[in-house]
């Protein structure tokens, strides 16, 4: 069953699960894991990269993970992120969509209310996922949107107008859950939240969030299921002392 039909009809089903990767081990362990899509997001500027947002992403650092990513990849779909300034205009959006399709994948997501951009990218085949709410690459700071009425009715606008070509799904970034569901209910395509709450039909973290990685990022929607910082340290610590000790290499790690 091809992707987007595969992702629509879990809409009021299934629960979707997206997780991001950036890399082939990552992602490997993603597609063993079984989950519905992978996203190479543009995080990976903040994740990846060490940069305090996603506006230094360019197509070549996003090409360059997703060939990385399809490497690891079997089964699960995999999205690139169309990185700021990649579909300023409908060639640019075709072309560089064209170039994720190359690199291994299946579709593309898309910030904001864009109708003619989603448009060219549908009627050129392309399963086009939409994004709504906080938007990253225009937001200046990183804050809950659509807390006042006025914000949340354009939110709610703008994301009833991602739907209307078709897109296959719709990330909800950082709303009330009372916006989110209503926007769930209201659209056709299926809703994946990340920080939008329990009602939409999926949800979606960033890996390296959701493993723990960076102890001083902790906003309320995470929830940390290891945590990975201090498995880590541990590790290099051990490795550390029992060189500096002598213990490593023990007889069981060296050639005769
Ligand atoms: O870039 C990204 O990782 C994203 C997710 C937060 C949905 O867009």
């Amino acid at each position: 069953m091809e992707l987007e039909d595969k992702i629509k009809q879990k809409k009021g089903k299934d629960k979707i699960v997206m997780l991001t990767a950036y890399d082939y081990q990552m992602a490997k362990i993603l597609d063993e894991a079984l989950l519905d899509l992978i996203l190479v997001g543009d995080s990976l500027g903040m994740v990846f990269q060490g940069y305090k947002d996603t506006k230094s992403i360019t197509m070549e650092y996003m090409v360059y993970h997703t060939r990385a990513v399809a490497r690891g990849v079997r089964n699960t779909p995999i999205i690139g992120d169309m990185p700021i300034h990649s579909y300023d205009t409908l060639e640019m959006a075709l072309e560089n969509a064209r170039r994720f399709l190359e690199a291994g994948a299946n579709g593309v997501k898309i910030e904001g209310n864009k109708p003619e951009i989603i448009k060219v990218l549908l009627d050129a085949g392309i399963p086009v996922m939409g994004h709504g709410g906080l938007l990253p690459q225009t937001a200046e700071v990183y804050r809950v949107r659509g807390k006042t009425p006025e914000e949340a009715e354009r939110i709610f606008q703008d994301t009833l107008e991602i739907d209307k070509y078709g897109v296959f799904s719709i990330v909800l970034e950082c709303i009330p859950e009372s916006l989110a569901k209503k926007i769930t209910e209201k659209v056709k395509a299926p809703t994946i939240g990340i920080g939008a709450g329990k009602f939409c039909d999926g949800q979606v973290l960033v890996i390296n969030d959701m493993l723990g990685l960076d102890e001083s990022f902790a906003p309320k929607y995470l929830k940390k299921y290891t945590n990975l910082n201090k498995i880590i340290k541990d590790a290099v610590e051990r490795f550390t002392e029992e060189v500096r000790s002598g213990a490593y290499p023990d007889e069981e790690h060296i050639y005769h």
